[in-house]
């Protein structure tokens, strides 16, 4: 049915939507009072990234029980009403599928610490080498190696994310068993698929050093293998049982492993994230950040539009800096958040938004690294401290980078703590743009940013050329993006002016939509402005 070529996916980071009891903390029940906004959007489902209990070390990505709902959030009861609700309202529920690695607090790492039968192997664990050293030579990608002494069983195990996150070890037939239990857990309960974390990763051909990499050594051994395939086929039997729709953030991802990922005979996934296009402003490391360049953001893109035959879109996620900062501008605000959010949704795949986009929200405000939480931001500023990199350098790096800045409360008014919780204090600093940036005010204002995703939303609606039409584009230049989509008869023309001066572009046609106010269109962009036309018949 490919109901997810039609739809505009949302992501709730679950922590920071609403709080419904006054914890600080946002919660399912939370979520569930604000199904109507998403609604008015015309979301058709919502990304959940982790609701499981876990001890958060990264914040639900280090589950420690993937059969339950983390008390903070509330219990399975809560789960199965917001399946429900959303289902009501014409929303499907996916949930955040973490499998690469478990909480070193799950049951199954205490029992394969302790070398319990069948748990043993469940987790790559590794004596030292015979010179003491760590078992290979590979880099982490939260910047630190990636073993960790485990005294309980006197040996290491391997993490290729935090410390507390151990990898799985797919080599062990039952792991694969316990994920397929998991899958039917959810779907029995109603989920309509799953969003997987770094699932190209999943399987490890060997352990042996890896070729020295400036980040990331070893990534030869576990980057997109044969075994990780085989993974995915395994998993899709029990997923094709209930129609069920998976998304995978692929890391390092080149369009040839898409297609082996994607393509729909192989039985894999349907769909996955690629990252070049947000790399494009990126200096060696994700850390370095430099300034963003819009022709080989547009040129990523490009490439990504022409090599599969369909993508997922986003320009954010709770990994991400926020984009308008990063490919807009703040002066611009309002017409870049706008331009934006129609790159979004009128290139071909599906879009992705994610929460705070629809208003605009920008990357926090905090002073220095004691207000952060996110565990890649801590590291890196470990990291950084111990080579003596000054403090004012190390928070320009990681003020520009942090996770955090994506991780904000969510701004519905601007009441206490912008509406997200009742509690002095939210887990995460508030920002505090919110008495300007937030969702009250947008909903009276037909002019809002809000109030053009949800009119773009409607337009694509509206439009198939918009949905499933083919992508051609026109121009790409230092700061002009024009391309057309079109599906039989029906064709429609986006022109995009990623700058603050003025610009003209060769295409002309019938003005449906401009983020200025303007009659007609007669090839000049004033700055930020965005256009889209309906090309007159030849
Ligand atoms: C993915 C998640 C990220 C998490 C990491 C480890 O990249 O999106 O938030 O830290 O996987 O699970």
């Amino acid at each position: 049915m490919e109901w997810w070529k039609d739809a505009i996916i949302y992501q709730i980071y679950p922590r920071s939507f609403q709080d419904s009891n006054g914890d600080g903390i946002g919660d399912i029940p939370g979520i569930i009072s604000r199904l109507d906004h998403l609604q008015e959007l015309g979301v058709g489902a919502i990304w959940l990234s982790p609701v499981y209990p876990s001890p958060n070390d990264d914040n639900g990505y280090d589950i420690s029980d993937y059969k339950n709902i983390n008390p903070e959030y509330g219990a399975l009861e809560d789960m199965d009403r917001l399946i429900l609700e959303a289902k009501r309202r014409g929303i499907r529920i996916l949930m955040d599928l973490v499998i690469n690695h478990t909480s070193t607090q799950h049951e199954w790492f205490e029992k394969s610490r302790r070398r319990i039968v069948p748990y043993t192997d469940y987790y790559y664990w590794a004596p030292p080498r015979p010179d003491g050293s760590l078992p290979n030579n590979w880099t982490g990608f939260f910047g630190e190696n990636c073993w960790q002494w485990d005294d309980v069983r006197g040996e290491y195990y391997l993490h290729l994310f935090a410390r507390t996150q151990a990898d799985l070890n797919y080599h062990c037939p039952q792991v694969l068993d316990e994920v397929k239990d998991i899958l039917r857990f959810w779907l029995d309960r109603g989920v309509a698929g799953f969003r997987c974390d770094v699932i190209n990763l999943l399987w490890k051909d060997s352990l042996a050093d890896g070729e020295k990499r400036l980040a990331l050594t070893g990534l030869e051994h576990y980057l997109t293998l044969e075994g990780t395939h085989g993974i995915l086929r395994q998993l899709r039997e029990v997923l094709d049982g209930y129609r069920a729709f998976t998304v995978g953030e692929t890391v390092f991802v080149t369009p040839d492993m898409a297609r082996d990922l994607c393509a729909p005979e192989r039985r894999e996934l349907d769909l996955l994230f690629s990252f070049e296009h947000m790399e494009t402003d990126q200096y060696f490391i994700k850390w370095l950040k430099r300034d963003f360049r819009p022709k080989p953001f547009f040129e990523a893109l490009i490439k990504w539009q022409q090599e599969l035959p369909w993508n997922a879109i986003y320009l954010e996620n709770h990994d991400q800096p926020r984009s308008i900062p990063r490919f807009g501008c703040d002066g611009w605000w309002r017409e870049s958040g706008k331009l934006l959010a129609t790159l979004l949704l009128t290139l071909r795949g599906t879009p992705f938004i994610y929460q705070g986009q629809e208003i605009g929200m920008v990357d926090f405000d905090f002073d220095g690294v004691d207000q952060l939480n996110d565990v890649e931001s801590r590291n890196v500023n470990r990291i950084l401290s111990a080579y003596h990199v000054p403090e004012g350098l190390r928070w320009r790096i990681i003020a520009r980078t942090s996770r955090d800045n994506a991780r904000t409360p969510m701004q519905w008014d601007d009441g206490p703590n912008a509406g997200f919780t009742t509690a002095d204090r939210a887990w995460l600093g508030v920002n505090r743009s919110y008495h300007f940036v937030n969702l009250a005010d947008q909903e009276s204002d037909p002019d809002s940013i809000w109030s053009w995703y949800k009119d773009l939303a409607k337009l694509r609606r509206e439009r198939e050329a918009l949905r499933r039409g083919d992508f051609l584009w026109l121009e790409a230049t230092h700061r002009v993006f024009v391309y057309r989509r079109r599906l039989g008869a029906e064709s429609v023309t986006v022109a995009l002016n990623f700058s603050g001066r003025p610009a003209r572009v060769g295409s002309r046609g019938t003005l449906l939509r401009s983020n200025y106010r303007r009659d007609g269109f007669d090839g000049r962009l004033q700055p930020w402005e965005a256009v889209i036309l309906e090309d007159r018949p030849l």
